[in-house]
């Protein structure tokens, strides 16, 4: 083994990842005076958030009636009954404060006439708990409202004197006597190790839509922070829920905003019919995601797709103002040039569902403390870790999430995480040394893959994994392709002891950092088709077409996998039914938002 010298830092708070939830709880915990470092393996403003068009969801009622407890419901419905009551309350009641202190930091909100933030109706998104019509809640910086965010939170991250260490890789997490004690991270450009020793780890790592073939998530979206937490020993939570976004560009993946159906677009099949009123007839094309990128497969599969091989379909934008199309939609107007060379004025853009988000992660409170559920006790903590954003599972999404609660969820459980960490990190406490042994455990893993010489390069596994992942845990999946799917996943993940890595050196060296990065997906990705395979009820983003009902007796609960190299041990964990505040005291009407079908 290799002897690597290392530089040790001292934090009270070091997060990973520099997204929209990174920065965010980076920002708070500086805010609140605790020594904070941001650690990302990619410069901030180019964290995944910045790909994020549509908006950010919040009742601020600037275009229309709107409250809270409308946009609990239709989170609770959007979740199909699977997300936490107190977490999904939480997110929609500091919602419009979370919104309103981006804008006091500076994010350039597009405005209505009167000067307010302007808002626009995202799918499943409604008024009068389901019975009125759509609602414009999703407040928008144009099409590039995520690239505004990260822009603002980077800027005050800076001026609150948050220490950023950019391109460096965070290889493991510092485990010490049952909790988190710091992580160590390889720094890309020079290839020096580095020692993050802190009284508290956040992981803001994103999502793994790079376990998937086609994907709107960017090549960065590798699911580091669930293959730390599995390599300590801790589960995943709802990995079986995949969301597919309706709209990705045929062919490339890249996203095509649901702000663009919100702005008036439509979609139709072969025959020109806009198929979403005949399975939707009340919120047609502004039915959950889930929903409409099932209808989308149907259609196809019933031989009503477009183009040469009847294998995608058309999102129709032309009949929309240009003012509209340039105030509101700017970005995709040139992503529909680049990516499907479509002018969007005169022509519809080709589309198809695409994998987009992970509703599922590392197992959370609201607050975002990792959970370490034990058999008596589900809501456990394990110390000194916590996690926001899409690597966290806290959970408001359930088995789907609605479009625009993600960039809301970054930014309310990463200032609640922040909120939590003024409480039990204490600036005064010295750190505790660096515990040595974890090091030289977390170096000797990182030795085994630099000199890893075996007979399979790492993009060729990583394709096989991407393939079997799209073939087998897709919009819809059945008993035969999920149990192939784990057949064929456990065969690719044991087949990571066989890799070889051509190029050793440590400094700009891409074939180790994706070895690595390859190594984050497996445990997510085998996690996502266990998980889908043991699940037999049709929920959200799992459809299965063998059980095609929703079953609330005996499925509405998280599952939880604990993954072991190939092995998976699967577990369940109840589903958090009590709200954070009694009716009579200001909260919801809990009849409101009991279990019902599933119906936009
Ligand atoms: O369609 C979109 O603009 C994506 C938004 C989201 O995933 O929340």
């Amino acid at each position: 083994m290799a002897a690597y010298d290392y530089e040790t830092h001292d934090y009270d708070v070091v997060v990973v990842g520099a997204g929209g939830a990174g920065l965010r709880a980076t920002l708070g915990m500086a805010e609140q005076g605790l020594r904070t470092a941001c650690v990302t393996k990619v410069f901030p403003t180019r964290s995944h958030t910045v790909a994020a068009q549509g908006g950010i969801a919040a009742s601020l009622s600037n275009m229309g009636p709107d409250n809270w407890q409308w946009h609990m419901y239709d989170t609770v419905k959007g979740s199909d009954w699977l997300g936490d009551t107190d977490a999904m309350e939480y997110l929609a009641r500091e919602a419009p404060k979370a919104v309103y202190e981006l804008e006091h930091y500076g994010v350039p909100f597009s405005r209505t006439e009167e000067g307010k933030i302007y808002q626009r109706p995202f799918g499943g998104h409604t008024t009068e708990f389901g019975e009125g019509p759509p609602v414009q809640r999703t407040c928008a910086a144009a099409d590039r409202t995520g690239h505004a965010i990260l822009h603002t939170l980077y800027g005050q991250s800076l001026k609150n004197k948050a220490e950023f260490y950019i391109e460096y890789f965070a290889l493991d997490l510092i485990i010490t006597d049952g909790r988190c004690t710091g992580v160590v991270a390889w720094k890309l450009d020079d290839g020096t190790m580095h020692v993050f020793n802190a009284k508290m780890v956040v992981l803001a790592t994103g999502g793994y839509g790079r376990a998937y073939f086609s994907a709107t998530s960017a090549h960065t979206c590798t699911g580091d922070g669930g293959g730390m937490v599995a390599r300590a020993g801790l589960p995943l939570q709802d990995m079986e829920f995949v969301q597919f976004h309706p709209t990705g560009i045929y062919g490339s993946g890249c996203l095509i905003t649901e702000g663009a159906r919100g702005e008036g677009g439509y979609l139709t099949n072969s025959e020109g019919e806009r198929f979403m009123e005949r399975y939707a007839p009340t919120y047609k094309d502004l039915a959950s995601r889930d929903v409409v990128s099932r209808c989308m497969t149907m259609e196809i599969r019933e031989g009503r797709g477009v183009g040469e091989h009847k294998d995608h379909i058309h999102l129709h934008l032309n009949h929309l103002p240009p003012e509209t199309l340039h105030e509101r939609l700017p970005g995709i107007s040139e992503s529909a040039r680049i990516f499907a060379g479509v002018d969007l004025t005169k022509e519809p853009i080709p589309v198809l569902p695409t994998v987009h988000y992970n509703m599922g992660g590392i197992p959370t409170n609201y607050w975002g403390e990792v959970l370490n559920p034990t058999p008596g006790n589900p809501d456990a903590i394990f110390p000194g870790l916590m996690a926001v954003g899409e690597a966290g599972c806290a959970s408001v999404h359930g088995a789907n999430r609605l479009g625009s609660n993600s960039l809301i969820d970054l930014v309310v459980f990463g200032r609640a995480a922040a909120i939590k960490a003024a409480e039990v990190v204490d600036p005064k406490l010295r750190n505790d040394p660096v515990n040595k042994p974890a090091v030289d455990a977390i170096f000797a893993r990182f030795d085994a893959v630099r000199y890893a010489d075996g007979r399979i390069p790492t993009a060729e596994l990583r394709l096989e994994m991407q393939r079997t992942m799209q073939a087998d845990a897709a919009v819809f999946r059945t008993d035969k392709t999920l149990a192939e799917g784990v057949e064929k996943m456990k065969v690719i993940a044991g087949k990571m002891g066989d890799l070889k890595v051509s190029d050793r050196s440590l400094t700009w060296n891409s074939d180790l950092m994706e070895t690595l990065e390859l190594g984050n997906l497996m445990p997510n990705a085998l996690a996502t088709v266990v998980a889908a395979e043991a699940r037999k009820e049709s929920r959200g983003a799992h459809a299965h077409e063998d059980y095609p009902n929703r079953d609330d007796e005996n499925w509405r609960v998280h599952s939880l996998a604990l993954v072991d190299g190939a092995d998976v041990t699967l577990t369940t964990r109840p589903v958090h039914l009590d709200p954070l505040t009694k009716y009579e005291d200001g909260g919801i009407d809990l009849k409101k938002i009991a279990p019902k079908a599933r119906v936009y």
